[in-house]
Order: C-alpha cells, then structure tokens, then sequence
C-alpha cells in the first residue's frame, strides 16, 4: 500500500512536465502576426509592404525555412539582423517561444497569406 502511494509523484512527473512545455512554448500564428505588425516598433511591413522589397507572404513560398532563418539572423543588404528584435517582443515572451518556435509561428501567418 504504502509503496503504490510513493509510486504516485513519480509517474505524474512527466506528464508535468511535457503539459508545461506544451503550455510554454506552443508556435502561433497569432504571434507570428505580432511579430510582422510589430518587430522594429512598425513591423517587418513597413519595408515588406512596400515595393520594390521582396513580399515576404510571396517569399514564403519561395525560399526555404534555412535561408529564411539565415536571412533573419544574419541580415542581408538591406535588411537589418531581426532575430534578436523578434526574440525581444512582449508576445513573444509572455508565450514563452524559443527562437525555433517564433520563427515557426511567423512562418504560419506568412504562409496563410494576405
Ligand atoms: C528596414 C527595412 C526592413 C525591415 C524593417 C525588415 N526587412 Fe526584411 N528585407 C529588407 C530588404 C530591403 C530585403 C531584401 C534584401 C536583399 O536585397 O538581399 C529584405 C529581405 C528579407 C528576407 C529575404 C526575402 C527573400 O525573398 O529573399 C526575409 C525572409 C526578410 N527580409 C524577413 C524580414 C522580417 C521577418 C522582418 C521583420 C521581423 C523584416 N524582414 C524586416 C528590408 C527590411
């Protein structure tokens, strides 16, 4: 009896923590517009939106997650590094993302489109 009571904790533990990842790190495309209306104080739009810089809902599908990433961390031209901007970001924290799962959570509301 006693033993099956000690035994308890022990198996609930995982489930604690795989629950609390879950819960702390779940990508969304309602970050991901967060991070494109906000990152730089005006968005990535207020040079994305415009022509003649690439449209990122087009480049989307277009470049890979790889170059994307890079792209972000980096820089390029032009572009500005923004991976710490977007690591820096309020919903970005209060959601509790790593840098993987804010990029996942852009790309989600990049690739839904316009
Ligand atoms: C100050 C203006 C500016 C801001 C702000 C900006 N970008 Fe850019 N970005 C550019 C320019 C210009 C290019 C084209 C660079 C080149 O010519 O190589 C570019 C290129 C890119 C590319 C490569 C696109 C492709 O088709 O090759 C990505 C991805 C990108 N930006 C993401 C972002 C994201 C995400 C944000 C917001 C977090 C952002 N940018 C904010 C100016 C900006």
């Amino acid at each position: 009896m006693k033993a099956k009571v000690q035994l308890l904790p022990i198996l609930l533990v995982p489930f604690y923590f795989t629950s609390f990842q879950t819960y702390a790190g779940e990508p969304s495309m309602e970050v991901g517009e967060k991070i494109y209306t906000r990152a730089f104080g005006r968005g990535c739009g207020t040079c994305h939106d415009v022509q003649p810089n690439p449209n990122l809902f087009e480049s989307v599908n277009k470049i890979g997650r790889e170059e994307f990433v890079k792209v972000l961390t980096d820089g390029r031209n032009a572009m500005p590094k923004a991976m710490d901007q977007i690591m820096s970001l309020g919903p970005v924290k209060t959601a509790g993302l790593s840098q993987e799962q804010a990029v996942e959570s852009l790309l989600m509301y990049l690739r839904k489109g316009k």
